[in-house]
């Protein structure tokens, strides 16, 4: 054997940082916070363990604890007070979303994103205006351009509580386009959109509707967002979004879709982010917990992955934990 090539050569201790492709770093990092208007008290979400629904009193402490630990950016979800059949509490200059926006961005440095949805809002918990039919009817989806307005109506409430970018991700066709223009109309034209650009029908949204109380009343999503089996059609809605404005392009699930990250970082010159979703979150929980998985090594493990796709910023529940590791 004559082995000239041996890569264990720059494998050793001293060396290893030095040849190694990828980063990770707290500044990549946006914690998702919930904050929820029907309780004044933290309520931990079972599904989601070390994560809680917090009171709009305690939006700033909650964001507080995040930038200590070096996290920058934190994503505003809302559990409003009350639903109904259009979500118009999405917004409502006093809505929640709005109500923690304005106190995080006066009394913090976070910079601060919102989901731009109406699942959270409406009572039967689909992302937009559902057709006037029978509920039974397997064909029932959301009325995509009634829908458009309340998206639009409701970025720019968030935007003029202070958020510093808004993130639609209720996968309606136009939807970016329709708030570029609607924040541009109402001088919010430094306002960034990030688009969940390439959002999947997917099963690990499950912990996440519990933490939000976002579970469609009936039917499902795959009428609006992606079919797992998928990847060109993600180029398109991603080209879409980019032909709209879109700033920044969002892949999300992260962990099934790292295929799909590397290849919109490969077409795009705009900033890639991969959402770590709340099922990626609470899997590596539970294996840990049953002490088949080292917690902390598997979740720096996932979001290097990420990176090394292409994904430039990671949204994702281990946020706080792991820049503490870092
Ligand atoms: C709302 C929204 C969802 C998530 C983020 N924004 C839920 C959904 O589409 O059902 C899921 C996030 C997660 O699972 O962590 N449209």
């Amino acid at each position: 054997m004559n082995l000239t090539d041996r890569p264990r050569r720059l494998r050793t201790d001293g060396i290893r940082g030095l040849v190694s492709e990828t980063s990770l770093a707290a500044t990549d990092l946006i914690a998702p916070v919930f904050v929820d208007a029907t309780t004044d008290e933290r309520l931990p979400i079972e599904s989601m363990p070390g994560h809680e629904r917090v009171p709009v009193s305690d939006a700033v402490a909650r964001v507080e604890e995040v930038l200590e630990t070096g996290v920058e950016a934190v994503m505003l979800f809302g559990i409003p007070e009350s639903k109904d059949e259009r979500g118009s509490r999405a917004w409502a200059e006093n809505g929640v979303v709005q109500e923690a926006t304005r106190r995080v961005t006066r009394e913090t440095d976070a910079y601060v994103i919102t989901d731009v949805c109406l699942c959270e809002y409406t009572s039967h918990g689909h992302c937009g205006v559902v057709e006037d039919r029978a509920e039974s009817d397997p064909t029932l989806t959301v009325k995509n351009d009634e829908t458009l307005d309340l998206l639009a109506k409701t970025a720019v409430s968030h935007a003029e509580a202070g958020a510093d970018m808004v993130a639609p991700s209720s996968m309606t066709d136009g939807m970016v386009g329709a708030i570029r223009d609607a924040l541009d109309d109402a001088g919010h034209d430094a306002v960034p959109i990030m688009s969940y650009a390439a959002k999947y029908e997917s099963a690990f949204y499950g912990p996440f509707r519990d933490a939000a109380d976002g579970a469609p009343a009936f039917g499902d999503r795959r009428h609006y967002q992606m079919d797992p089996a998928n990847a060109r059609e993600a180029m398109r809605e991603v080209e879409l979004d980019v032909e709209q404005g879109a700033d920044v392009l969002m892949v999300k699930p992260a962990l099934a879709y790292l295929d799909i990250v590397r290849a919109v970082r490969e077409s795009f010159d705009h900033p890639v982010a991969a959402y770590n979703v709340s099922g990626e979150y609470a899997m590596i929980h539970a294996a840990s917990e049953k002490g088949w998985l080292d917690l902390e090594a598997a979740a720096h493990e996932s979001l290097l992955a990420m990176k090394r796709a292409g994904a430039d910023l990671i949204l994702t529940y281990f946020a706080e934990d792991i820049a503490d590791a870092l």
